[in-house]
């Protein structure tokens, strides 16, 4: 089927107390292993692109790959979105592009200036049939060039969402209730440990969420930052020459939570990264004479494919939802 916009899968996911994973996409490995995860579950699936991954693989390469995707998996909706659009233009090409949904990320902005970019796109997208997300709350992490400390973030005010959906007319919003952008979204002082020695976030702010569903009720939230930065391949890549200590994630039962409540669409990068990386890390460790990228990047994709179907059965619940 063609690319399709999320509004109807947000619905359903509403209605069924699921979510959508929203996985971003880079290059033609990381849009199998999604894509082919999701068609063996049967599960509705957003593939995103951040203004990074136009810059690195260029646009038309990657509507191309999501095109090729849908025309493989045609049995699954798939919509083709874009992650932390920084403004109008950046938008607008996309609108234009043949993406099916946009996010325009004025999330640093005043809360006027907010409003007044965010319904300029929300106005244009509309009129193509194209959705948007909008943001309101600073994440901490790092997003493109940009890195928000813990001490810059701040918390959705819940007090401000009916007032920024009504005058905006945005389709969905990103709020901040703790989530954090990258793989180590927590510094040692901001957890505790557990017996292993393992470090332990703090919760996400659920009371935050659940006053942002009451005010908006039946519109569909968004969580962006929402890796849970696994372990096992945290260990793969450390026993494989890397160095990424006291990288940190979401727990994952606190999303599985979230996507019970209103959040329609959680996002999930850094963990593509982390098991494409480990991979192709162990793979040079015990093969250190191989060459061909065909035999490096099939073991990447294959673990790509399984840490997805993981998410989408334990973590998002929309296995069978297509
Ligand atoms: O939120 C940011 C996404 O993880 C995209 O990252 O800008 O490095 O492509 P990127
Ligand atoms: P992670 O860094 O937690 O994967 O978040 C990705 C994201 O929010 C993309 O917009
Ligand atoms: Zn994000």
């Amino acid at each position: 089927m063609p690319l399709v916009t999320t509004a109807e899968m947000f619905k359903k996911a509403y209605e069924g107390g699921y979510a959508i994973g929203a996985f971003n996409v880079n290059n033609m490995e990381i849009v199998q292993g999604i894509t082919e995860a999701a068609r063996d579950l049967n599960a509705p699936l957003i593939l995103q692109v951040s203004k990074g991954a136009r810059a690195y693989a260029n646009h038309t390469y990657l509507v191309k790959l999501v095109e090729a995707a849908a025309i493989e998996c045609p049995n699954i909706p798939i919509a083709l979105h874009l992650d932390h659009g920084p403004d109008f233009e950046t938008c607008k090409s996309c609108i234009d592009g043949g993406f099916t949904s946009v996010m325009i990320d004025l999330s640093s902005k005043s809360f006027e200036e907010n409003i007044e970019g965010t319904k300029k796109v929300v106005e244009y997208a509309h009129d193509h049939g194209v959705v948007v997300e909008a943001e309101l709350g600073t994440l901490a992490g790092v997003e493109d060039d940009v890195r928000v400390s813990a001490a810059d973030s701040s918390y959705t005010r819940p007090e401000e969402v009916e007032e920024f959906v009504a005058k905006t007319g945005c389709d969905s919003l990103a709020i901040a209730i703790g989530t954090s952008h990258g793989a180590y979204k927590f510094t040692a002082d901001q957890c505790t440990r557990n017996e292993k020695g393992i470090l332990v976030p703090p919760p996400l702010r659920f009371d935050v969420l659940e006053e942002v569903s009451k005010r908006l009720p039946g519109f569909p939230i968004v969580l962006h930052g929402s890796s849970s930065v696994p372990q096992e391949f945290v260990k793969l890549i450390n026993d494989n020459g890397g160095k990424m200590p006291d990288a940190v994630g979401i727990p994952e039962e606190q999303l599985r939570k979230a996507a019970r409540l209103s959040v329609c669409k959680i996002n999930i990068d850094s963990d593509l990264r982390l098991a494409m990386t480990g991979t192709i890390r162990q793979f040079f460790n015990e093969h250190p004479d191989k060459f061909d990228p065909r035999e490096y990047l099939k073991p990447a994709r294959a673990n790509i494919k399984e840490m997805v179907k993981h998410k989408i059965v334990d973590v998002l619940g929309c296995d069978g939802k297509a």
